[in-house]
């Protein structure tokens, strides 16, 4: 039995960058925990997009995965209530890949802007691939391979949800056509029973007369929430309420994760390319020694100096981790000069290394287990696959391959 409503599916996935830091956590992980028990949670680690610029040397990449994973189960990702599982060790997603990759045109791909951003950036790595240019075809894959209604991620990946929304649009517009679709599709409404015949209706009237996407959201959770009806009859009522086509692999969409800034120790955005971060597992007194040293605002030279928290990272940090009445006495305490920086970051300190010894402590059955976080993934692989066949033969049926 699944703790949570069935129906609404969330997936999402990181590339494995090894032991994850507090930018990670609040930009993602933190959310991912909090979603697990609102929906049904797909999370998996795309160690086939790390090899996209990752190629030449993937001697870490085990090792990136695993403390990735513990990362995860000890921020409080729980196997029990999620599934858990590693791109690869899913070969749906390839599957789904290549099939999507034929109906896919390539400037569909080469208009990403993550495409040319990045072969700028890595400069130094010939970027001009074909799996590079597949990276938002593959994460199309991975996502549609699930049918999700939401996708949690940041800002930086909105484009790639994007055009994953436009392949599937393509692929139910090319492969959706049923025989007898108004019929079929009329008897399927009468299967959601009761109050719902009519309110779908309506949500499909007002979309489809007035392009009321409020409407259509309304539609599409009463069909996605039924549980009684057949995965066929519910790809017809999907597609039925925008217009006249099954919709096997239905629109997903960004559920944008709203991110504080979290700065790194020099300032700038924590990153582990700018070695300027504090991790999720790092010890309490490494922990201590980094936010000592970490930058402020510059006007304070003197202790005597006023400063202004606006223009000071470690104030970001107070607005992430501290509460209400400490946020307020930094805040005074650094325009008034009434405090020095140190002092302001006590405080800080102190929450910060209580935070992470939670993540620590619970990441030591992990860590001194390795085969726990292999279980948890080898199951979660599993029920992934079941997950994932159900669409990939629905897919071969809607283009006339062979079943598998
Ligand atoms: N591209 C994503 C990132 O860099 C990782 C990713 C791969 C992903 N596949 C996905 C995220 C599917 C969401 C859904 O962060
Ligand atoms: Fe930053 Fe606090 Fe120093 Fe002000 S007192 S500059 S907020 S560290």
């Amino acid at each position: 039995m699944s703790p949570v409503p069935a129906g609404q599916r969330v997936l999402s996935g990181m590339r494995p960058t090894g032991q994850l830091h507090l930018g990670n956590y609040h930009g993602a992980l933190r959310n991912w925990v909090d979603l697990q028990f609102q929906y049904e949670c797909f999370f998996f680690v795309a160690d086939w997009h790390a090899l996209t610029t990752g190629y030449e040397d993937t001697r870490n990449l085990p090792d990136y995965i695993h403390e990735m994973l513990v990362d995860w189960l000890a921020a409080g990702i729980d196997p029990g209530v999620a599934t858990i599982f590693i791109q690869s060790q899913v070969p749906e997603h390839a599957e789904l890949h290549l099939l999507l990759s034929m109906i896919t045109p390539l400037g569909w791909l080469e208009r990403v802007p993550t495409y040319k951003d990045q072969q700028e950036q890595l400069k130094e790595k010939d970027l001009a691939t074909y799996g590079f240019l597949g990276y938002p075809l593959l994460q199309s894959a991975d996502i549609l391979l699930y049918r999700p209604t939401f996708v949690p991620v940041g800002e930086d990946q909105v484009a790639h949800v994007e055009i994953t929304r436009e392949i599937a649009r393509r692929f139910n517009h090319l492969y959706g056509r049923e025989p007898d679709f108004e019929v079929k599709a009329e008897r399927a409404i009468k299967e959601l029973g009761g109050r719902n015949v009519a309110l779908y209706r309506q949500a499909r009237k007002q979309f489809q007369e007035a392009g009321d996407t409020a409407a259509l959201e309304r539609g599409r959770s009463l069909v996605t929430s039924n549980t009684r009806i057949t995965m066929a009859d519910r790809e017809r009522l999907l597609g039925y309420l925008e217009g006249g086509n099954v919709s096997i692999l239905p629109e997903p969409q960004v559920l944008l994760t709203a991110t504080p800034k979290v700065p790194g120790l020099d300032g700038r955005k924590m990153s582990k390319s700018y070695g300027n971060i504090i991790g999720l597992r790092e010890d309490p007194d490494s922990v201590s020694r980094k936010l000592k040293a970490m930058t402020t605002d510059p006007a304070r030279v003197r202790r005597t100096d006023p400063g202004d928290p606006a223009k000071c990272p470690v104030f970001d940090l107070h607005k992430i981790h501290s509460d209400e009445p400490t946020r307020e006495w930094a805040a005074n305490g650094c325009r008034s000069a009434g405090i020095g920086c140190l002092e302001c970051k006590k405080p800080l300190i102190d929450k910060v290394v209580a935070e992470i010894s939670v993540i620590r402590e619970r990441a030591r059955e992990y860590q001194e287990n390795p085969e726990l976080v292999n279980n948890i993934v080898d199951e979660g692989a599993s029920k992934a696959r079941d997950a994932a066949r159900e669409t990939l033969d629905e897919v071969r049926r809607a283009m006339n391959l062979r079943a598998g």
